[in-house]
Order: structure tokens, then C-alpha cells, then sequence
């Protein structure tokens, strides 16, 4: 056998193991592709986002399906609104009613995909036009799985229309009260846990 013939074999057996590889650890993290809202390109999320916060139950499933399970869950509330007041209500409003950037409290998605719980975290997550730059860096994931829902419960339209809400979710949906909210409404969210709810 030539020198060129040796290479090109293990050259092929190489190849042959990596590609093995590769779908092993595809198969291991089947995950959802996720992309930029404007330029549709693929977002790395487990290169940009911070380490802490990754590896919750509800992170892992998020990643998974796509489906924020946090959604509905009073116990994230604080923790989302928390994310949200430091990053976005400057731009957005303190109840997303809209500043510089659109409101968010509305049944109006300028981007259409925004109606799903994905799509609103790629939106977050690899920016949009102008202003609206990415936050993947920025915000653990875990955190945004919050802010999502802290943003969904922020809504003032009609349960029919919000499109994330499974339909026991819409059932029970109430439209944003921001009086009740700061009153007793913090306070009793505070009281329980953001985890993925048993059933
Ligand atoms: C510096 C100002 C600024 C900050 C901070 C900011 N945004 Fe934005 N946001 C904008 C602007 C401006 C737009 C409109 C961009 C466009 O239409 O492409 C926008 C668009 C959006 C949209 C698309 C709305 C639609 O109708 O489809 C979402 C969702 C959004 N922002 C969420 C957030 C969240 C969540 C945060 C906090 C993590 C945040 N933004 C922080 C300015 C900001």
C-alpha cells in the first residue's frame, strides 16, 4: 500500500467515528433548534449563556420542546419580574405597556412567532432590530424561562388570543391586575417555589 493510500483509509475510518460520535451525542441532547429572530441563523445557546442556571429540570425541558414549563407558575413571578425590571421595563414599560420598545402586554406581535413560548425566547435571546440587542449573554437561562413568564402574566388582552396558554391555562387566565398584584399578589407568589408543577 502506498503512503497516500494508508492516509486516505484511517483518514476514512476517522471520519467514519466522528460522524458515530456525533450522532451519539445527538441523540443524547435532542434538543430544538433555536434562531435569530431577523437573520434566522442558528443560536448557540449553550456557548453564549451564562453556566450558572442551565442545568434546572425546566431548562432542560425547555430545551427539549420548546415549551416553557414555568408558564402559569405563581412561585416565578418575583423572580421574573425581577429579571424584567432590570433588563427590559427601561425600554418597555414597567408592565410592558410600551416605551421605545413595543408593548408586550398586548395580543400585537410584531413578530408573529413571539405568540409562542420560543419564539419569544429566541427573541430575548439573540436580539432584534435597533435597540432590541441580544440578551443570551446576559441573563441566565433558567432566568429567562422566568421572564417569559413574568411577561405572559403581564398580558391585559383575552385568554382566546394568547396563543401559549394550553387550554386549561386558559381557563383559568386572568388579565394583569397591577393593583392586586402590588398588593397582596407579590407577597403570596413570594411564598412559593418556581419549579416545574407535578402534573
Ligand atoms: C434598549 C432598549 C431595549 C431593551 C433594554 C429591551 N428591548 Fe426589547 N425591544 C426594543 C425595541 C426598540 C424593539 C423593537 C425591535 C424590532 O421591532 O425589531 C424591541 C422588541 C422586542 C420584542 C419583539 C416584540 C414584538 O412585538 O414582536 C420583544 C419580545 C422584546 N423586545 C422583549 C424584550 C425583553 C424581554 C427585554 C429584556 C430582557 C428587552 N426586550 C429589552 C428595545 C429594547
Amino acid at each position: 500500500m502506498t503512503l497516500k493510500k494508508i492516509y486516505k483509509k484511517w483518514a476514512c475510518v476517522a471520519l467514519t467515528g466522528a460522524s458515530m460520535l456525533g450522532a451519539t451525542i445527538a441523540t443524547a441532547n435532542a434538543q430544538q433548534v433555536f434562531r435569530n429572530t431577523i437573520t434566522g441563523e442558528e443560536l448557540k445557546i449553550l456557548e453564549v449563556a451564562p453556566k450558572e442556571g442551565r442545568d434546572t429540570p425546566a431548562v432542560k425541558s425547555f430545551l427539549e420542546t420548546g415549551i416553557n414549563p414555568y408558564i402559569g407558575v405563581k412561585g416565578c413571578l418575583p423572580r421574573g419580574e425581577e429579571a424584567y425590571l432590570v433588563a427590559c421595563s427601561g425600554c418597555h414599560g414597567h408592565l410592558g405597556e410600551g416605551k421605545v420598545g413595543p408593548g408586550l402586554n398586548d395580543n400585537y406581535w410584531t413578530y408573529p412567532k413571539n405568540t409562542t413560548d420560543k419564539g419569544l425566547f429566541e427573541t430575548i435571546f439573540g436580539g432584534a432590530q435597533g435597540m432590541m440587542g441580544p440578551h443570551g449573554g446576559d441573563l441566565q437561562l433558567d432566568e429567562v424561562l422566568a421572564l417569559i413568564a413574568w411577561i405572559r402574566n403581564l398580558n391585559i388582552g383575552e385568554a382566546k388570543d394568547a396563543e401559549w396558554l394550553t387550554d386549561a391555562q386558559k381557563a383559568s387566565f386572568k388579565p394583569f391586575n397591577a393593583k392586586e398584584w402590588d398588593g397582596s399578589g407579590k407577597a403570596e407568589a413570594a411564598k412559593e417555589q418556581c419549579t416545574i408543577p407535578a402534573n
